[in-house]
Parts: structure tokens; C-alpha cells; sequence
């Protein structure tokens, strides 16, 4: 087990700079989520990690050890990648006992490993097949399966779950998170997928465009993001962003939005507020008049321009004076395009960014007190 330290990290191809000063610290045994969307620099990330490219500019540390320019085959990091990468010709025993073959350990030993590792990842009873013989899920396993046997100190995930289809990713998601707490091995979990991300990681570090802008529990992603950027990247559906106004009243902000105005005490915001702001609104925090809680006081009108029902849950697209609004509501909804609706939320639900920089300016603060 060990901790990672990534300190002014760099990472440039040709001209193209891909991460400009990464600074990253991941503890000993935690399941980290790197997530962001395609060509953010995740993998680039992780394949520093792993040794297979080298930084630029600025070191990685396993403990205190500098791995900057240790050799992949001397890091301890085992890495899985999407396309498992098994050796097509071989058994799944075999598939798993190449790697500690080569590195010459003993006959006996190598048995004991791989039935302790195929049991662990339920391949004990497949240990005699090829790779063609088995399903994606089973396939998926065995590279897990060897990447385990190495007992390494980090553990590398790339993707790994997005070649099987919804239901199995699912089920392998709730395994890969069972087995890292089992193993307490430190692990590093790449995915473009943020409902991925809130369900496995203990942390997840949001990527975009090489940076990370905000490394976080789930819950605190969810309830305080730092900036609208994670706000709207983390939920889905994704949050509304609401143009807004402001005026200050003495010690309260009065805010305009949409036709409803509200004010919220000036001590809640950090320093001073910006010309501009915008509002950001969760769908789930949105209701029909009819069945809103009572603290709901801020009133919305608009027409329905799409609906969407999974049968459980219904998305509603609302025109509210040509800002569209997502919302989402248990069950079937007895509302047709077109209509003219009143949706009603709390101005407490509601987070306030910077309408230039995007910072959150309520950070830390979702507690009630508009006045
Ligand atoms: N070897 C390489 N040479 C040049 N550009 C690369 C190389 N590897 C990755 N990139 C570029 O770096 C960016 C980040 O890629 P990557 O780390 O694979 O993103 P992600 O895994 O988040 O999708 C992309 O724009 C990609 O095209
Ligand atoms: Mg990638």
C-alpha cells in the first residue's frame, strides 16, 4: 500500500502543453476517481503514474520514494486498461501466471497465487478456458484478476467498464469497489462517466482541460461544488444555470431570476459579489406547485417543450422565457407539451457562481437562511 504525490507535474506533447501543473496528493488505500470528459488528460495522468510516459516537468512520489524516472516494471502499479489486453492463445491460469513467471518466481508459489486470486474475482471455475470462451464481464475479471496477482502497491484503472453493456457495468462497479476495499490496495480509477465516478470513488478529482478543479468526497461534489464548470459537469441530469440580476439592499442581495426575486443575507457570500451572476438550479430540486414541500417560495412559469419518462422518473423541459429548464419528477407526470406550467423551488436549493470565473460564491454554506 503506499500514497501518491503528484508535485508540479507537466506533461507536454510537442507544443501541445496537456497538463500545465498538476498538484495531486492520494492516500494510502483510497479509491481515487480521475473523471472529466474525453481528451482531459486522465489517461496521460495515469500512464505517468504508471511509468509509461514521463513528465515534463515536476516529480511523483510512491511514499517518500521519487518514481519521476523509475521504469514501469520497477513502480509497483499495476494497470488495467479498457481493452483488457489478454493473451488470446493462452488459458486464464495461464493468462494469469505469465507475469509472475517472468519474473521467476517459484512453480508452487505461482499456483497459490492464481487460485487465490481466481477465487477472489469468481474465475476459479473458468481457470481452464481461453479468452474467446469467455463473456466480457469474465474477460474483464482476468485482466483485474492479473493486474491483482502482481500485488501491487497502486492499483491503475483505465476505463475499464466501458466495453460491457449498462447492466454488467453496473454489477462490475459494485465488484471492482468490494474487492479495493477487500485488498486496500490504493487505487487510481479512470472514467468519463460521472455517475461512475459517485458511485466507486471515496474521492473523485474532476479533470478538465488538464487541470483539476476540485478533488472532493461525492457528497461534497454534489452539495458544495467549487465552480459551475463541476457543478453542472456532476448530476444528471445536468443543473440548470439561471441568468440572474442583483441589487444590494444594506445587509441583503436581492436577487431577480426569471420573473421571481428573492433576498439572501450579504454575510453568506464570501467578499464582495461580481456584476454579474448566475444561478444554478438541480432538477430533483425543482416541484409542481401542487406537491412542493411548503418552504418552496419562488415560483417560475413556462411552457413544456419536451418530456422524457424511464417510468420511475420523469424529465420535463420547460421554456421559461427562453431559458430551458430541466426538471425531474417521480413517477409518470400528467402534463403534455405544451402546457403551461408554474414550477416552484426553494431559493436555498439554489448555488451562486460568478458569472465571469464561475467560482462558487457560497462555498461551504448550503444551509438555510434566506430572509
Ligand atoms: N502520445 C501523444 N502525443 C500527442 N498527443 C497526445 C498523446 N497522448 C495523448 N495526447 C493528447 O493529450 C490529450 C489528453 O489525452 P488523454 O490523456 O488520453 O485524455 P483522456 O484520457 O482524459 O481522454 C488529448 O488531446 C490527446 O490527443
Ligand atoms: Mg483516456
Amino acid at each position: 500500500m503506499a500514497s501518491v504525490t503528484f508535485q508540479n507535474v507537466w506533461k507536454r506533447f510537442g507544443e501541445l502543453t496537456i497538463i500545465p501543473d498538476l498538484n495531486l496528493q492520494i492516500n494510502d488505500g483510497e479509491f481515487i476517481v480521475f473523471v472529466g470528459p474525453s481528451g482531459c488528460g486522465k489517461t496521460t495522468t495515469l500512464r505517468m503514474l504508471a511509468g509509461l510516459e514521463t513528465p515534463t516537468y515536476g516529480k511523483i512520489f510512491v511514499d517518500d520514494e521519487d518514481v519521476t524516472l523509475t521504469p514501469p516494471g520497477r513502480r509497483d502499479a499495476a494497470m488495467v486498461f479498457q481493452s483488457y489486453a489478454l493473451y488470446p492463445h493462452m488459458t486464464v491460469r495461464k493468462n494469469l501466471a505469465f507475469g509472475p513467471a517472468i519474473r521467476g518466481e517459484a512453480k508452487s508459489d505461482i499456483a497459490r497465487s492464481v487460485d487465490k486470486v481466481a477465487q477472489l474475482v469468481g474465475l476459479d471455475k473458468l481457470l481452464d478456458r481461453r479468452p474467446a470462451e469467455l463473456s466480457g464481464g469474465q474477460r474483464q475479471r482476468v485482466a483485474l484478476a492479473r493486474a491483482m496477482i502482481r500485488r501491487p502497491r497502486v492499483f491503475l484503472l483505465d476505463e475499464p467498464l466501458s466495453n460491457l453493456d449498462a447492466s454488467l457495468r453496473t454489477q462490475m462497479r459494485a465488484e471492482i469497489t468490494q474487492l479495493q476495499r477487500q485488498l486496500g490496495v490504493t487505487t487510481v480509477y479512470v472514467t468519463h462517466d460521472q455517475v461512475e465516478a459517485m458511485t466507486m470513488g471515496d474521492r473523485i478529482a474532476v479533470f478538465d482541460k488538464g487541470r483539476v478543479l476540485q478533488v472532493a468526497t461525492p457528497a461534497e461534489l454534489y452539495r458544495s461544488p467549487a465552480s459551475k464548470a463541476v457543478g453542472t459537469f456532476i448530476g444528471s441530469p445536468n443543473m440548470n444555470i439561471l441568468p440572474a440580476s442583483l441589487q444590494h439592499e444594506g445587509e441583503t442581495v436581492r436577487f431577480d431570476c426569471l420573473g421571481t426575486s428573492f433576498g439572501v443575507a450579504a454575510r453568506e457570500f464570501s467578499g464582495s459579489l461580481p456584476q454579474v451572476v448566475e444561478l444554478g438550479l438541480r432538477p430533483d430540486e425543482i416541484h409542481w406547485t401542487k406537491d412542493a414541500p411548503s418552504r418552496c417560495s419562488e415560483k417560475i412559469s413556462g411552457t413544456v417543450t419536451a418530456i422524457e419518462t424511464t417510468g420511475s422518473e420523469t424529465f420535463v423541459l420547460v421554456d421559461v422565457a427562453g431559458t430551458l429548464i430541466n426538471s425531474k419528477f417521480p413517477s409518470f407526470a400528467p402534463i403534455h407539451l405544451g402546457d403551461q406550467v408554474n414550477l416552484v423551488f426553494d431559493a436555498n436549493d439554489l448555488y451562486f457562481f460568478d458569472g465571469v470565473s464561475g467560482v462558487n460564491l457560497r462555498l461551504g454554506s448550503k444551509e438555510p437562511s434566506v430572509v
